[in-house]
């Protein structure tokens, strides 16, 4: 075992495991974040997907050793008790179905988003292609990450 150093949700955590227990595991049985899930395990589905200083990382691949820098579960994306717009868009647009997919396809558009603020449908499927929904949410997450884009440019949603 070793204690690591972890920063989650701007929060300073450590804890203490064997190094290259993956980092789903981490924040799920040691930190209780329930937000990323275990899907295939195998960095396939996207269930399991946070943010690492931005970027949609699956990190049920990634030893805990190697997550170095800002970690952000679903938990995180909300601020000061205010959803993010992704997160509003997802309940205005009634998304998921069972929902088990639901923690990557937002993290997902939410760092798509942050390099692509106004995406076409086109750039949406490119983006969200490795995310996978077996309940077929596809168009309904589609359109609310056009509502959310919306909003966060500044228009109405
Ligand atoms: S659970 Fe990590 S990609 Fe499927
Ligand atoms: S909502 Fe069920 S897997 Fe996506």
């Amino acid at each position: 075992m070793s204690k690591i150093d972890l920063k989650v949700n701007r929060h300073p955590q450590t804890v203490d495991v064997e190094p290259s227990t993956p980092l789903l595991y981490v924040l799920r049985n040691d930190l209780h974040l329930q937000g990323p899930k275990f899907g295939c395990g195998m960095g396939q589905c996207g269930a399991c997907t946070v943010l690492i200083n931005g970027e949609a990382v699956r990190s049920c691949i990634l030893p805990a050793s190697a997550a170095r820098g800002e970690i952000t579960t679903l938990e995180g994306l909300a601020q000061n008790g205010k959803l993010h717009p992704l997160q509003q868009a997802w309940i205005d647009e009634q998304v998921p179905q069972c929902g088990f997919c639901q923690n990557g396809q937002i993290l997902t558009a939410k760092a798509m988003l942050d390099k692509t603020p106004n995406p076409t449908d086109a750039q949406i499927r490119e983006g969200m292609n490795n995310t996978l929904c077996r309940c077929m949410s596809y168009y309904r997450i589609q359109t609310a990450i056009k509502r959310a884009a919306k909003k966060m440019s500044g228009g109405a949603a």
